[in-house]
């Protein structure tokens, strides 16, 4: 008897542990910066001069000299380089399924599976394309990195009937009413969320022989991800039914960060909008606010490169920060977004981020955002070519950012 009180006991205090570790996330760990008066000081690389210190005064400079020079450091020492594969991709289109019927006739829904091969093997990804029956001609289309698998009627369903009550539902229907197209990538076809091994998607098709793993510049999860958008973006150039020239990339927190560095690697994508994207993201790696890189390389390994973690708690040691990514998104729009309580995401940092990012913006004869200050809550800037928003609330897209999305890419991608 004595026994088994013990045993209760015991199993007990372990029960409340585990509860307790569950409770304990990594946004309760207490050297995470929430407050700003303790954010240290830093500087930030400028944006306008070149690594020989030269300072970048014409639109020519900047798409010659400066704007490669960015792409490349980000290329190599944050996400990773997409290596070329020894022997070339074959890539083919598949269209698997076709809905003209879908959402009670509103729009068409077509499965298309793209298949890449060579001597290595072969990897597919299936991205789904929404377009409305009631456009004349080629649509302009939002594509979304999603989280959620296109490959699974029951996941599927949820994503595209919900919006606000789960994250990263698709108010395809909306998108429809304002004459768009929805596409959507799934992050995974290619590579796994948190792969640490890199042995099962698209990397053993760029192996060079006798590599089994990305070299520390080399292409990891991000990189991956933005590249599957790319290659979705391909197969749109050779579907009549969609405007090419008038297609937006977005994606929400991971997907976010993927958003943001497709639409500046890729001058295709004719608008970007990140939905707090935070570390990685639209936030300045150097706030050290919220997430940082020392958290997000700790628990997600290889969604940077692994030259990224050189700079874990030297932060100040990069060449780069993030409002240099955001600027060679310029001229093209893009639009940020964050909440009030979505601190991990550090939208303080994405805000800044947008505001630093404007130089450029202002030199290709855009506009940019005027203000240090963060706009008040849902106070969305609309009128310029970086929009941006805030709102009371966390991670999540809710129905309000929907719609100010909807209306901002109306504003830019409707005729
Ligand atoms: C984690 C991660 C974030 C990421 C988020 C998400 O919280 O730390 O960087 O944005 O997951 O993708 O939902």
């Amino acid at each position: 008897m004595k026994h088994l009180t013990l045993l209760a006991l015991g199993l007990c205090i372990a029960f409340t542990s585990v509860i307790a570790e569950a409770k304990q996330s990594k946004e309760d760990d207490s050297d995470v910066i929430y407050d700003e008066d303790k954010v240290p000081h830093y500087d930030l690389p400028d944006v306008l001069v070149t690594s020989q210190g030269k300072r970048v005064t014409t639109a020519e400079e900047w798409n010659t000299v400066r704007r490669p020079e960015i792409m490349s450091l980000f290329s190599n020492l944050i996400y990773g380089r997409i290596p070329e594969p020894e022997s070339p991709l074959q890539v083919k289109y598949e269209v698997v399924k076709t809905d003209p019927e879908y959402m009670n006739r509103k729009g068409t829904r077509r499965d298309i599976k793209i298949t890449f091969s060579n001597d290595k093997g072969e990897v597919d990804m299936l991205i789904l394309v929404f377009t409305p029956n009631n456009v004349e001609g080629p649509v302009p289309v939002m594509m979304k990195h999603s989280f959620n698998s296109t490959h699974s009627k029951r996941d599927f369903e949820v994503r595209s009937r919900l919006s606000d009550r789960f994250r990263n539902g698709w108010p395809i229907g909306k998108w429809f009413d304002a004459g768009f197209g929805f596409v959507v990538v799934y992050q995974q076809d290619l590579v796994k969320h948190n792969d640490v091994e890199f042995s099962s998607g698209i990397h053993k098709l760029f192996y060079k022989t006798g590599q089994s793993f990305p070299k520390a510049h080399e292409w990891a999860n991000l990189s991956t991800v933005a590249w599957g958008a790319m290659r979705a973006m391909d197969y749109l150039e050779t579907d009549d039914t969609i405007d090419h020239t008038r297609v937006g990339i977005m994606g929400h927190s991971k997907m976010g960060k993927a958003a943001i560095w497709t639409g500046a690697q890729d001058e295709r994508f004719a608008l970007t909008i990140s939905a707090q994207s935070g570390c990685a993201g639209a936030a300045l790696w150097r706030r050290t606010s919220g997430e940082t890189l020392e958290k997000m390389v700790t628990r997600f390994p290889y969604w940077l490169s692994r030259n990224a973690w050189k700079f874990v708690g030297n932060e100040d040691d990069l060449p780069v920060d993030q409002h240099m990514l955001i600027a060679c998104i310029a001229p093209r729009p893009v639009y940020i977004h964050s909440a009030v309580d979505d601190t991990w995401a550090d939208g303080r940092g994405e805000y800044l981020s947008a505001y630093h990012a404007s130089p450029v913006y202002e030199l290709l004869g855009k506009k940019g955002l005027s203000s240090m200050d963060t706009p008040p809550l849902n106070s969305p800037i609309m009128d310029g070519d970086i929009g941006y928003h805030t709102r009371e609330g966390g991670h999540t897209i809710s129905d309000y950012d929907w719609d100010r999305f909807i209306e901002y890419s109306t504003k830019h991608l409707q005729k």
